[in-house]
């Protein structure tokens, strides 16, 4: 592999080369997620998420004065959001499982945002129709993983400009061209929309508390790429009378190559919401591990965890029992498992998984309607 191809990139639109979760902290000036902070989430939740536990949810800004906000009695909500511009795959979903755990905990509204004009304006060949039509598809999506119908309120950046347009023109006016360009890396040849896009992204920050006419402390439970965004609307959001929004960043989720995120761009290293049981399988039995060539080297030598995109599907989502997890460690690196037997453990767990998921999503046809912003 070449050098270049090594450098670690994280940008909104681009997670490559090998992340470095400590240089992020660094790089973006956010905070490491304490020890402390993750019990107190934990106390409210009434147990500790697994992606807490491991550390997948690493990062922060202002969580301690969010919990600090919600301890005092003081409103708080939640926002995240997606960029629809095809199916969703499991890496998408990893975040807004722990978005249902925050949104039970804290009995929050959640702000789910699709943009499907963000991804209309930054890919040449999407059409308007195509990513609005995602907006739908992908809520199905949303909507299986539990979220609650009263609470939730999804936005169509398209279709539903008349919540956001107001607060996006009083964001637009306070930011200038050149800190857009700085921040998201445009330049002079990028479109129109793209510049005044991130003012969109900024509005349901404050969305809450325009709706519920009181100051509403919003927290944003996503990966960690979206950070430029924050950084602009935190040195708006008290200029026009909100709270800055707080945040808390998850890891990537690995996709079943040699390394990297799990990508859209690359279907046969992620796993969709969509994909029939089977191909699925499939997929992950074509996995990369961190085995040895041969079963006789891998039971004389043993893999390595480390680097194996398996272990690290269980490792992130599907095996959540700290103890049987570290069995499969430990029988892995002394070559009692080999690889074969492992990507088929998993390929089982992963097909149950999406046969039970698909049909909440067929499910969640019936009450989409009811989980639309009003
Ligand atoms: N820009 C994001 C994407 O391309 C979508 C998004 C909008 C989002 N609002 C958000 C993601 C809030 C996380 C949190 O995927």
């Amino acid at each position: 592999m070449k050098k270049e191809n090594e450098e670690m990139v994280v940008t909104p639109w681009e997670v490559s080369g090998k992340i470095d979760y400590d240089k992020l902290i660094e790089k973006f000036g956010t905070k490491r997620i304490t020890q402390e902070l993750r019990d107190r989430l934990a106390k409210h939740a009434g147990y500790m998420h697994t992606q807490l536990r491991r550390w997948i949810f690493f990062s922060h800004r202002d969580l301690d004065w969010w919990l600090d906000t919600y301890e005092k009695g003081e409103p708080v909500g939640l926002y995240t959001g997606r960029g629809p511009s095809g199916p969703v795959h499991l890496g998408h979903m990893l975040p807004w499982f722990f978005t249902k755990y925050m949104q039970d905990a804290f009995d929050a509204d959640l702000y789910f945002q699709m943009t499907d004009d963000e991804k209309f304006l930054f890919y040449d060949d999407l059409t308007l129709d195509e990513s609005v039509g995602y907006t739908y598809d992908n809520s199905l999506d949303l909507i299986a993983v539990g979220f609650d119908a009263e609470k939730t309120h999804i936005i169509s950046d398209v279709n539903d400009i008349d919540h956001l347009y107001r607060y996006g023109l009083e964001v637009a006016k306070r930011v200038t061209c050149s800190t857009i360009k700085a921040l998201f890396g445009l330049n002079d040849s990028d479109n129109i929309g793209m510049i005044f896009y991130p003012a969109i992204q900024a509005v349901p920050c404050f969305l809450q508390s325009v709706r519920e006419d009181r100051k509403v402390a919003v927290m944003i439970p996503a990966a960690i790429d979206q950070d430029p965004y924050w950084r602009m609307t935190r040195d708006i959001s008290e200029k026009l009378g909100f709270y800055k929004p707080a945040q808390i960043h998850a890891k990537f989720l690995p996709g079943l190559g040699a390394g990297g995120k799990m990508s859209a761009s690359m279907p046969e290293t992620a796993i969709f919401t969509i994909d029939p049981p089977e191909v699925a399988e499939k997929k992950i039995m074509g996995a990369f591990t961190g085995g040895q060539p041969t079963v006789r080297e891998q039971r004389e030598k043993g893999g390595n965890p480390g680097v194996c995109s398996v272990y690290a599907y269980y490792f992130f989502l599907f095996e959540e029992d700290d103890k049987k997890l570290q069995e499969i460690e430990q029988a892995c690196k002394t070559g009692a498992l080999v690889c074969g037997d492992c990507k088929a453990r998993l390929a089982g767990i992963i097909s149950r998984f999406l046969v039970d998921f698909q049909e909440k999503r067929e499910k969640a046809r019936d009450n989409l309607e009811s989980f639309l912003i009003k």
